[in-house]
């Protein structure tokens, strides 16, 4: 049977998150977001993996609006916006708290722990917009941003 578009293009998708965000799956503390709830039965790391591949479908769609933008930025951003809930004090804490102390704590672990640079560390710190009040400064982080509330409304209500 062949593969229809549809399948065609999330392989595709698929194949490029795995290849940019290589460093970031083969982690440790990536690896134990599996098994941390997030939505529903999705797991953090789950919910990961589709803004990733949400944002690089923003990204072709950006790009092919003349807007410039680094599907490597995309997806680690992306894989690493919520790596904050793999922290214990974070992931017990009630979830309003939650809420305004992930993105910081992500940040913190993005830089330290996988290298994150300026415009990776900007859409961790400021996915939460507007809960935080500073919006992202660069196009990754409206992509992350939109993303991250594309696939929380699928995860919610599909
Ligand atoms: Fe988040
Ligand atoms: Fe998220």
């Amino acid at each position: 049977m062949t593969m229809g578009k549809k399948e065609q293009r999330e392989k595709e998708l698929l194949q490029k998150v795995n290849q940019l965000g290589e460093e970031v799956l083969n982690s440790e503390r990536f690896l134990s977001a599996w098994d941390i709830p997030h939505h529903g039965s999705v797991s953090v790391a789950m919910h990961s993996m589709h803004v990733a591949k949400e944002s690089c479908r923003i990204a072709d769609w950006l790009r092919r609006h003349g807007v410039k933008i680094s599907d490597e930025d995309a997806v680690r951003s992306s894989l690493l916006h919520d790596i904050g809930m793999t922290e214990r004090r974070v992931f017990s804490s009630p979830s309003w708290k939650k809420a305004y102390t992930h993105p910081d704590r992500g940040t913190e672990i993005a830089e330290k722990e996988y290298h994150a640079n300026e415009i990776q560390k900007d859409a961790i710190q400021r996915h939460m917009w507007p809960i935080c009040v500073v919006p992202p400064s660069h196009v990754a982080g409206w992509v992350v941003l939109a993303a991250d509330k594309i696939s929380s409304m699928k995860e919610l209500f599909s």
